[in-house]
């Protein structure tokens, strides 16, 4: 139902937030004095959220991933030391969590959405996928039981990511008026690609999102999927301008492409550790252009194609031998998981026969540190001649907006299927990810272009991407939550 006009709501942008992902902002442990210490949580939702909340009435809910996280669970909140925002932990047994996180969400729903499988072998579903299910709807469900004990104060709940896609409906059973955004992250599975799911799944994961009265995605196109595949869905009507009536509620689904804060990077630049590592990297390079890539080490970044690539330049254009470096910034990324154990192993495989067969005395082609060490990256940011951005698909990449804002004279080679390809690609060398004819091409394009235009697309990125703030991205869905709450004409 509509909800009553009369009923006086403030606006959303005057109204308290409650943000839900499953990793926080910050995470705890216990220093040897059992005091509890916080450490920024990773990845990046948290960095695209993070320059979002400069108010001090937000509460984030998140699942407790420590020791530390648990013991807070059973205190009520902690106070983010940076934010001065609520943190509260929703505790999943470790059982559950791992159904839930590892298993349903990582191994399935990041597959899914990342069109990862090789279809003619994987996935295959059995009973076992089943259980798996039952934890991905009960942490769900916790979730959306600690956010309608959040309700008294009539907040906005900005829900995100696939993790907690069953999350919407759920709270707007226990809260039918509550006002609910939903943020996927990541891309969204194809319609045709969707149905690889067990078909309940598919259809709770996607009336789980319509549950919400905004559906919010990072590009366009991961709209247009949504829309394909819920316009199929006994009881929904799809609308113009991405309404859709889900039996007489009105909801939308539309495109919000996060954005970066640029005075949160320049100041890790200014730092003097990173500093210090710009400085080490240069005497590093020496002579020799820097092309960089900075990921997390998993499959669906196109590491092995980007080597691949790499490789067709070299051999193509012998010139360069011993003249340019590959640095490769990795940070480990789910580790317990098989696909992404042997994905990482084939990387760093090719990395060596690479190096193997092409590396002379004074001269390495490929050079790759896996670390976890965000200032160390954006160090390295500082100094490319190139940075390749190729996933295989990807819902925004936030490196590609990261890089332009330290780096002005750079160029930056952009897969068509990351998000940021609709806002950067003009400025950027574009490549269809799968083809490393064109990615090799575009490498050497990228590093034998005039100076002077390689600046010239620099600034245009850097502005590209300075013209878009977190505060705006957050302003953009409340707007869009109180239209679609407004009453029809
Ligand atoms: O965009 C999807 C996302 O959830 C991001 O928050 C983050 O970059 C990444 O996946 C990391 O995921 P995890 O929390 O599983 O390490």
């Amino acid at each position: 139902m509509q909800p009553d006009a009369t009923q006086a709501f403030p606006s959303a942008m005057e109204s308290t937030i409650v943000v839900a992902s499953n990793r926080g902002p910050v995470s705890f442990d216990r220093d040897r004095s059992g005091e509890l210490i916080s450490q920024r949580g990773a990845g990046g939702l948290v960095t695209a959220l993070s320059g979002v909340f400069f108010r001090d009435d937000t509460t984030w809910v998140a699942a407790a991933m420590t020791e530390g996280d648990r013991a807070v669970a059973v205190e009520g909140y902690e106070i983010d030391p940076d934010s001065h925002q609520r943190v509260r932990f929703v505790v999943i047994p470790p059982e559950r969590y791992e159904a839930y996180y590892n298993q349903m969400a990582n191994r399935i729903l990041w597959f899914v959405h990342h069109y990862l499988w090789d279809t003619a072998r994987t996935p295959t579903f059995d009973e076992h996928t089943e259980a798996t299910w039952q934890g991905f709807v009960e942490a769900n469900r916790a979730f959306a039981l600690a956010l309608a004990e959040e309700g008294d104060r009539d907040p906005v709940y900005l829900i995100q990511d696939y993790h907690l896609s069953l999350v919407p409906a759920m709270l707007r059973e226990l809260r039918p008026d509550a006002r609910i955004v939903h943020f996927t992250h990541t891309p969204f599975a194809g319609a045709t690609y969707l149905r690889i799911l067990p078909a309940h799944m598919r259809d709770a994961i996607l009336r789980g999102m319509a549950g919400a009265d905004v559906v919010g995605f990072q590009a366009r196109t991961w709209v247009e999927s949504f829309l394909l595949s819920v316009r199929d869905l006994p009881g929904f009507r799809v609308l113009r301008g991405g309404r859709f009536a889900v039996g007489d509620r009105i909801a939308t689904a539309r495109a919000f492409p996060v954005a970066v804060s640029a005075h949160s990077i320049r100041e890790t630049a200014a730092k003097p550790e990173t500093k210090r590592v710009r400085r080490e990297l240069k005497a590093w390079k020496g002579a020799a252009r820097l092309l960089l890539r900075v990921d997390r080490l998993e499959p669906s970044k196109n590491i092995l194609r980007g080597f691949l690539a790499y490789e067709l330049f070299l051999r193509s254009n012998p010139s360069w031998q011993g003249r340019v470096k590959f640095l490769a910034l990795f940070s480990p990324s789910r580790e317990a998981l098989p696909e992404y154990q042997a994905y990482g192993d084939d990387c760093l495989a090719e990395v060596e026969r690479i190096n193997k067969e092409l590396a002379t005395e004074a001269w390495q082609p490929i050079e790759v540190r896996i670390q976890e060490d965000y200032g160390y990256a954006v160090g390295a940011y500082g100094l490319y001649d190139a940075l390749l951005v190729n996933p295989v698909y990807d819902g925004m990449n936030l490196v590609a907006m990261e890089g332009p804002l330290v780096n002005r004279h750079g160029a930056l080679i952009l897969s068509r299927n990351a998000g940021a390809y609709g806002r950067l690609r003009k400025h950027a060398l574009t490549v269809n990810p799968f083809d490393i004819r064109e990615t090799a091409d575009a490498i050497r394009d990228a590093l034998d272009m005039p100076e002077e235009d390689r600046k010239r697309r620099g600034r245009g990125l850097s502005r590209t991407v300075q013209a878009h703030t977190p505060p705006l991205w957050l302003a953009s869905q409340l707007e869009a939550l109180d239209q679609v709450r407004l009453p029809p004409d």
